[in-house]
């Protein structure tokens, strides 16, 4: 019988009315400090989550590859590299600075912003914060585009294939990759579509969110750019989480674009399907309405491993001293003190 895999951070959690992504990056000189707080993170999410157990908080935090090699010792995550920019051509997609991603959600807003205000205040200046987005669930689930967002996400059993590392890196069992992108919308543009050319765009009807039938959706829609499948003829897929934001004074509506994936090579091929183009030159209709403004790749440890993150100088002493550190021990050996967070991470009543 497979080995349990260790207990994963709550990066499939139910589906929640707002969410918070904070990129960070962190000061030079300051990585213990900032790696003995993401060992706090747990903590402070049951703090607030217990104040509101039926509000399903939960905060899970990743690593940007530079960060992962300044802050945390021993191995590496097998696919962890920095986020690669693109351009094509019509369209860029830029990498744009973060060494750590906080994505906070609840079924309340107030939620998300008072946890994450424990935590900022817990890493001081330790931190600075490059990018901040409050997202919330638009009617119907749309996305500001007006089209029904998330529809053809796995869900069950068939997500958690699609996002938690599982044997082919047992180290880090459990863990995830994502890729986070902010998007801006012309809205003016789009708006001036006819509903039936913006299906066209998506790829789907926009009323009643059904796929267009094959052979009427363009192979420029970002459905088909974005139906990816392996040399078996089985579909890649990621769980997205995207959340629109905006502020209307200043005319800004945007899609907050959150992907997780086992490996980030499912995201990446997509986005170069949607940049470069598949084949290339057939880009995504979307992005000739929708501006990409940041762009970052990030690890997500097991719950357990974020608890406990080793650090590099004292990996090697730390493993031998220390059975249940990650890279010392089997993957099912994180377990134990995965309970930890898990229960109030979460924020569901007992
Ligand atoms: C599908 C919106 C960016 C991957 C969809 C759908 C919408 C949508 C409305 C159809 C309904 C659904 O299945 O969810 C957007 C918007 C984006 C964006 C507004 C930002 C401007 C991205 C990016 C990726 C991506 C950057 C990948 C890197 C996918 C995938 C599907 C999808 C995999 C499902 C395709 C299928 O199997 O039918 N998106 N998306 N999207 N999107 Fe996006």
């Amino acid at each position: 019988m497979a080995a349990p895999q260790p207990v994963p951070q709550l990066v499939l959690g139910p589906p929640t009315r707002a969410a918070l992504f904070l990129t960070l990056t962190v000061a030079p000189g300051r990585e213990t400090d900032v790696r003995e707080g993401l060992g706090e993170l747990s903590g402070l999410t049951r703090s607030v989550a217990f104040r509101a157990r039926d509000d399903a908080l939960a905060c899970v935090a990743g690593l940007s590859s530079d960060a992962w090699d300044r802050l945390v010792g021993g191995p590496r995550p097998r696919d962890l590299h920095p986020f690669a920019p693109l351009q094509g051509p019509r369209h860029r997609a830029p990498a744009t600075p973060g060494d750590l991603l906080l994505h906070l959600r609840a079924r309340r807003a107030d939620l998300c912003f008072e946890l994450a205000r424990i935590v900022l205040d817990r890493f001081g200046d330790a931190v600075t914060v490059v990018d901040e987005v409050h997202g919330f669930t638009y009617f119907d689930e749309r996305d500001l585009l007006g089209f029904v967002d998330g529809s053809e996400n796995p869900t069950g059993p068939d997500a958690a294939r699609a996002v938690l590392v599982g044997d082919e890196d047992p180290a880090f069992g459990g863990g995830s990759y994502v890729v986070v992108q902010k998007y801006l919308h012309d809205l003016t543009a789009w708006n001036a579509l006819s509903t039936e050319e913006q299906e066209r765009v998506i790829g789907r009807r926009k009323a009643d969110n059904v796929e267009l039938p094959d052979d009427v959706k363009p192979a420029d829609s970002h459905v088909a750019l974005n139906t990816v499948e392996d040399e078996d003829g089985e579909e890649r897929q990621i769980v997205r989480q995207n959340m629109p934001f905006g502020r209307l004074g200043t005319g800004e509506f945007g899609t907050y674009f959150i992907g997780y994936a086992r490996t980030p090579d499912v995201t990446e091929r997509m986005l170069r399907n949607m940049f470069l183009g598949d084949p290339p030159g057939t880009t995504d209709r979307i992005l000739d309405f929708s501006t990409a403004v940041t762009g970052g790749l990030f690890f997500v440890p097991a719950a357990a491993l974020l608890d406990d993150l080793p650090a590099p100088d004292t990996a090697p002493a730390a493993a031998a001293a220390e059975p249940s550190a990650p890279e010392a021990a089997p993957a099912d050996a994180v377990l134990p003190g995965a309970s930890l967070g898990i229960g109030s991470l979460k924020g569901a009543p007992a």
